[in-house]
């Protein structure tokens, strides 16, 4: 379809130009670690365990399960998922345990066995001077020892220049050199306080490729100013291989990139499958639910409203086709598109809808319908019920699917094989509160309609028909709604046309 077509270009006419053919990109999930930092968000070991597991099942490429060394929770919790990726239930990812630059972090890190070990280290003049207090020389020392003392555990290491984007590039150069040269075979480019742009994100990992050749690049974009996103992939564009995401873009303040956004947006512009897509709806929904911080309506991918059309003029244009307003189709991450009825309805859309309720009306009824729905400005939108009270209200039809206002029941009968159905029928037909009887063929012999007041009376009869002679046994469907036919329950306003008529 033609969302594929301009897959990999700005779709901007072309103008954007192409991006990097040889883009390889997976993702770092850190819900556990970095999601973990959300004031006020606390997840158990048990949900953490549950989190991760769905989280290789969408094939992130990487977990960051946590900082062991920050209070005996997080410990459990990696060393159990860890345990996990050993037992294989956790298949693919590699396990990123979490450290500060200090030794005692380090081995309490290194000696659960993670896949890797992430030593971070504040890189910018100003972490340097009221942070560590140390100055660039010092620091490089520190980032040296203590990449190699991590290697001399024998786990992978990666190196976060944390800070990254405030800090002297030349500084900045020399300490992923530092790290490199160690034994990290990756460095994460952190923009600490998200204050990179896209196009110096781009430049940066640019320069960093061809100034640093050797080690792999990790992104880790906040979202201060709503950036993460849009600075993750540019940093994929210049050369970045790892995105750092979280479920929902949880995090320290604003939040790191979320991962279903930055799962779709490779998707759509880069053709690339990073993970299962159609999990992480479910995740999202997961994650709400254990760190209590609520999915806006409006968040792209997993909000409520992100497939719902309103305006009618968009309803017209996604009834005729739906990328006439949708970026991707929802199916892509298994939703799918909806669209309410309002003030702001058209007549197409209108249209569409009351025929998918099974209701054909002819365009003055349309009209007419319209205009109390366009009156109805109170309602913020109509349910199906409310629209199809006004499309009763409007054709005098009967188009609801009413409860009944008694407890009314199916009971279907078998007879006993040595007796005649007529004569059994005949019996059960005088019952009080057995409405109509009726003969069927098939297996059962007889079909009955019940009234009764309640569910206690409904009982009572259908034990007086079950003690009827010839009647082998019973079996009992309660109604709960059904559509009214003229002349029983009809609509209200059709009852009152009725009686104007006779008058
Ligand atoms: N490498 C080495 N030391 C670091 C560091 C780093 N990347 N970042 C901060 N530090 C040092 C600071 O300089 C400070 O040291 P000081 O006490 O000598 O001044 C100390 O770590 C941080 O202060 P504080 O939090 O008060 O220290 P603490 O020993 O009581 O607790 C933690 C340390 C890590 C256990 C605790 O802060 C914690 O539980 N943090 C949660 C995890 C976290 O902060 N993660 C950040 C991820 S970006
Ligand atoms: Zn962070």
């Amino acid at each position: 379809m033609a969302v594929e077509s301009c897959v990999g270009v700005s779709c901007l006419g072309g103008v954007g130009g192409e991006w990097p053919r040889s883009m390889r990109v997976g993702l770092l999930d850190s819900t556990l670690r970095e999601g973990e930092q959300t004031p006020g968000v606390s997840f158990t070991v048990e949900q953490k365990l549950e989190i991760a597991r769905l989280l290789d099942e969408i094939g992130v490429a990487m977990i960051e399960a946590g900082h062991p060394n920050v209070a005996p929770d997080v410990h459990e919790a990696v060393k159990r998922i860890i345990g996990l990726k050993r037992e294989g239930v956790i298949r693919r990812a590699e396990i990123v345990a979490h450290s500060r630059a200090v030794k005692t972090d380090i081995d309490v890190a290194a000696s659960l066995e993670p896949d890797r070990v992430a030593v971070f280290y504040g890189v910018s003049d100003i972490h340097l001077r009221y942070k560590h207090r140390k100055t660039r020389e010092e620091a490089l020392s520190v980032i040296a020892e203590m990449v190699e003392y991590a290697r001399s555990y024998g786990v992978k290491v990666r190196f976060t220049a944390e800070d990254a984007t405030r800090a002297d590039y030349g500084f900045l150069v020399e300490a992923v050199r530092t790290a490199r040269d160690a034994g990290a075979d990756r460095v994460s480019i952190a923009d600490t306080v998200g204050i990179a742009t896209p196009y110096a994100m781009r430049r940066l990992f640019e320069r960093l490729r061809r100034d640093v050749p050797g080690v792999e690049f990790d992104v880790h974009a906040h979202n201060d100013l709503g950036l993460a996103v849009a600075n993750s992939l540019a940093a994929a564009e210049g050369g970045a291989t790892i995105i750092h995401v979280t479920v929902g873009g949880l995090g320290e303040r604003a939040g790191i990139a979320p991962l279903e956004q930055v799962a779709v947006a490779l998707k759509r512009h880069y053709g690339l499958d990073v993970v299962d897509l159609r999990g992480v709806v479910r995740l999202a929904r997961l994650v709400e639910r254990y760190s209590g911080v609520p999915i806006p309506p409006t968040a792209p991918v997993v909000g409520e409203n992100v497939f719902t059309h309103k305006a009618g003029v968009h309803v017209a244009g996604v009834l005729a086709n739906p990328e006439t307003y949708e970026a991707y189709p929802p199916e892509w991450v298994g939703r799918t598109r909806d669209y309410t009825i309002d003030k702001y309805t058209g007549r197409k859309a209108l249209r569409a809808r009351l025929e998918r309720l099974g209701v054909r009306v002819s365009d003055e009824e349309l009209d007419a319908i319209l205009r109390r729905v366009k009156e109805r400005s109170e309602a913020r939108w109509l349910r199906d019920e409310d629209l199809l009270e006004i499309a009763e209200e409007v054709t005098g039809r009967a188009l609801r699917l009413r409860p009944p206002e008694h407890v009314e029941a199916l009971v279907t009968v078998r007879c006993d094989s040595n007796i005649y159905t007529t004569a059994v029928a005949r019996r059960l037909s005088l019952i009080p509160g057995v409405e109509e009887v009726i003969e069927v063929t098939g297996e059962n012999d007889i079909l009955l309609r019940v009234r009764a007041r309640n569910p206690v009376e409904l009982n009572q009869v259908i034990e007086a028909i079950r003690s009827v002679r010839g009647v082998r046994s019973t079996y009992t469907m309660l109604v709960l709604r059904r559509l009214a036919s003229s002349g029983d329950g009809a609509a209200p306003a059709a009852r009152e046309r009725g009686r104007e008529g006779k008058a």
